[in-house]
C-alpha cells in the first residue's frame, strides 16, 4: 500500500508488555467492534451513493436531500451589506458583512451571545424572543442613532428543514440534542419574523440557510475548485451543487435541467434503517436513550456530540462487567453521568504525548475522580483512538459517495466544525480513508501522495454562517432583480424597505 506522505513518528509507542491477558483480549474485542476496514468502507460508500440518489427522487429516501434554492455558485463579485445570524448549538452569532467590489473580499464585524442551555429544551416563544433580542442588541450597538433601511438577513439554521422556498423552512426534526416543543413540522420563519416585528428590529429575512450550504458557498467564493461543504462538529452533514435535471422531486416544477441548485443532504440520517453501518452495542444504547431514537443513525456514530458518550458507555460497561476489573474498587459515579464527557475530553486523551500517559491519568483524576492504573490507561488511549478513527473513516464515506456520484476525480471539500478543526488526527485519518475508498495511487501531480496533492482534499472552509449566509442573501437578491423568483415565497416582501428596493445596485449583488 502506498503511504499517505512521509510516515509520522508515533508520538508514543504504547506498551502492552505488562498487560494482564484479559485486558489484551478486551482491547482486541474493542478493535474488532470499532474498526472499519477498506472493504467495509467501500461497501458503505456504494450504499451511500444509492441512498443519495433515492433522497433526490420523487419517492424520497431516508437522507432528506433538501433543495435549498441557492441557485449556483457566487462569481466573487457579489456586493452589499448584509446581516448574518447563526443559531448554532453553543453560541448565537450575529455578523454584519460588507461585500466590497473587489473579487472574493469581505469585511465582517460580529458579536457572540451565549445560547442558554435551558433554551434548548424550553419553549418556542422564548427561543425566538431570545434570538430577536440578540439581533436588536447588535443593531443598537453598531448603528446607534442611525436611521436604517431594513437590512437583509441570511439566517443559518443548522437543522434539517425542508425548503419549499429559500425564505422559509419547515423543521423536519430537531437534531444535536435540541428538543423544543411546537417547532417540529412547522415553518420556523413566521414566528421568528413576528418576534422581530414585535421589537421593531429593522431586518428582513432574505435566506434561511443550512451551515453546510453556507460553508460550500463561502468556500467557493475564494476557491473555484470547491465542490462540497461539510460540517464535522456537534452534528455532521454536507451540501453540494446539483443540476436541477437530477433532482427528481423537483421535476413537476419544470426547471431548466442544467440550472444548479445547492442540496443540503442532511446525511446524518444515512442508514436509519440499519442496513450497512457496523453498529456496536454502544451505538444502540446512544440511539435508544436519545430524544429521537431511530433517527440520525450516521450522525450518532461520528459527530462530536456523541464521541465522548460512546467512550463513556464503553468504560462504564467494562467496569460493570468485571472481567477486566476496570477501575476496580473505585467510585465511578462521576463517569456514570450521561453526556458528562465531550469530544474535547477524548481529544485530550489522544493528545497525551507522554509515554506513561501521565496527562490522561491526571485528566481522569481531575474530571472523574478516578485513578487509572497503567494497563487501564493503555486501554483508555486505544479506545479513544478507535472512536476517533472510526468517526473520521465513516465521515470519509459520505465525501467519497458525493464525489463518486458526481464523477469528481478531483475536488476541494470545505470543512468546518469542532471535530474537524480540533480533534487530533481527524484530517489525516479521513484522507487515509478516502485513499482506500477511491484507490488513489498517487497525488494530483502524479507524485507520491502528500497533503496538498490529494485528489480529493478536505480543507478548512471559509466562514459559512457569516460570509456564506451573506453571499446567499446577495445571490438571492440578485436573481430577484434579474426576474428569477423561483423558490422564493415573497419576493416583493423581501425587498420592501431595503436599499435594494430603492434600486441600489450595490445591494443587489453587483456585476
Ligand atoms: C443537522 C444539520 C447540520 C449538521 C451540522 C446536523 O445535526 O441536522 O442540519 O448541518 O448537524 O451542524
Amino acid at each position: 500500500m502506498v503511504g499517505l506522505g512521509p510516515k509520522r513518528k508515533p508520538s508514543r509507542k504504547g506498551s502492552m508488555a505488562d498487560m494482564p491477558g484479559s485486558m489484551v483480549e478486551e482491547i482486541k474485542r474493542l478493535e474488532q467492534l470499532f474498526t472499519v476496514d477498506t472493504k467495509k468502507l467501500k461497501a458503505i460508500t456504494e450504499h451511500f451513493i444509492s441512498e443519495l440518489d433515492k433522497g433526490l427522487s420523487k419517492e424520497g429516501g431516508s437522507i432528506p436531500m433538501n433543495p435549498t434554492w441557492c441557485m449556483g455558485f457566487p462569481t466573487g463579485y457579489e456586493t452589499g451589506t448584509f446581516l448574518a445570524l447563526d443559531m448554532g448549538g453553543t453560541n448565537l452569532r450575529v455578523c454584519e458583512i460588507n461585500l466590497p467590489e473587489e473579487k472574493g473580499e469581505f469585511d465582517i464585524i460580529q458579536s457572540k451571545y451565549r445560547m442558554p442551555e435551558e433554551l434548548k429544551t424550553g419553549n418556542a416563544d422564548e427561543l425566538w424572543g431570545y434570538v430577536a433580542d440578540c439581533l436588536q442588541q447588535f443593531i443598537e450597538y453598531h448603528h446607534e442613532g442611525e436611521k436604517l433601511d431594513k437590512l437583509p438577513l441570511g439566517f443559518t439554521f443548522s437543522y434539517p428543514a425542508t425548503q419549499e422556498y429559500i425564505d422559509h423552512g419547515v423543521l423536519q426534526r430537531w437534531t444535536k440534542g435540541f428538543d423544543i416543543d411546537g417547532v417540529e413540522g412547522k415553518d420556523v420563519v413566521p414566528p421568528f419574523e413576528a418576534a422581530l416585528e414585535e421589537r421593531g428590529v429593522p431586518i428582513k429575512l432574505t435566506a434561511l440557510i443550512n451551515d453546510t450550504t453556507g460553508t460550500l458557498i463561502a468556500s467557493a467564493y475564494t476557491d473555484s475548485e470547491m465542490k462540497i461543504g461539510c460540517i464535522f462538529g456537534t452534528g455532521c452533514n454536507a451540501a453540494y451543487m446539483e443540476t436541477c435535471g437530477n433532482v427528481g422531486k423537483l421535476a413537476h416544477m419544470n426547471l431548466d435541467p442544467d440550472a444548479e441548485i445547492a442540496i443540503n443532504c442532511e446525511w446524518g440520517a444515512f442508514d436509519n434503517e440499519h442496513k450497512i453501518l457496523p453498529r456496536t452495542p454502544y451505538d444502540v444504547i446512544i440511539d435508544k436513550d436519545s430524544p429521537r431514537p431511530g433517527q440520525q443513525a450516521f450522525e450518532k456514530m461520528i459527530a462530536g456530540l456523541y464521541l465522548g458518550e460512546l467512550f463513556r458507555l464503553v468504560l462504564v460497561d467494562l467496569h460493570e462487567q468485571g472481567h477486566v476489573k476496570m477501575f476496580e474498587g473505585q467510585d465511578i459515579s462521576a463517569l456514570k453521568k450521561p453526556y458528562s464527557l465531550d469530544a474535547s475530553f477524548l481529544s485530550q486523551v489522544e493528545e497525551d504525548a507522554f509515554e506513561n500517559l501521565a496527562q490522561t491519568h491526571d485528566l481522569f483524576e481531575k474530571e472523574l475522580n478516578i485513578t487509572p492504573k497503567r494497563p487501564e490507561l493503555e486501554l483508555i488511549r486505544r479506545l479513544a483512538e478507535l472512536i476517533g478513527t472510526r468517526s473520521a473513516r465513516l465521515s470519509a464515506c459520505g465525501v467519497a459517495a458525493i464525489c463518486k456520484k458526481k464523477g469528481y476525480k478531483t475536488a476541494h471539500v470545505g470543512a468546518d466544525g469542532s471535530v474537524f478543526n480540533k480533534y487530533p488526527h481527524f484530517k489525516v485519518r479521513g484522507a487515509q480513508a478516502l485513499k482506500e475508498i477511491l484507490d488513489w495511487e498517487s497525488g494530483r501531480d502524479g507524485k507520491p501522495l502528500k497533503e496538498g496533492t490529494y485528489p480529493v482534499e478536505i480543507m478548512p472552509a471559509e466562514d459559512g454562517s457569516g460570509v456564506g449566509a451573506a453571499l446567499i442573501a446577495a445571490l438571492t437578491l440578485k436573481r430577484v432583480q434579474e426576474g428569477n423568483t423561483v423558490g422564493i415565497k415573497d419576493w416583493e416582501g423581501m425587498l420592501k424597505g431595503t436599499k435594494a428596493a430603492k434600486g441600489d445596485n450595490k445591494q443587489f449583488g453587483g456585476k
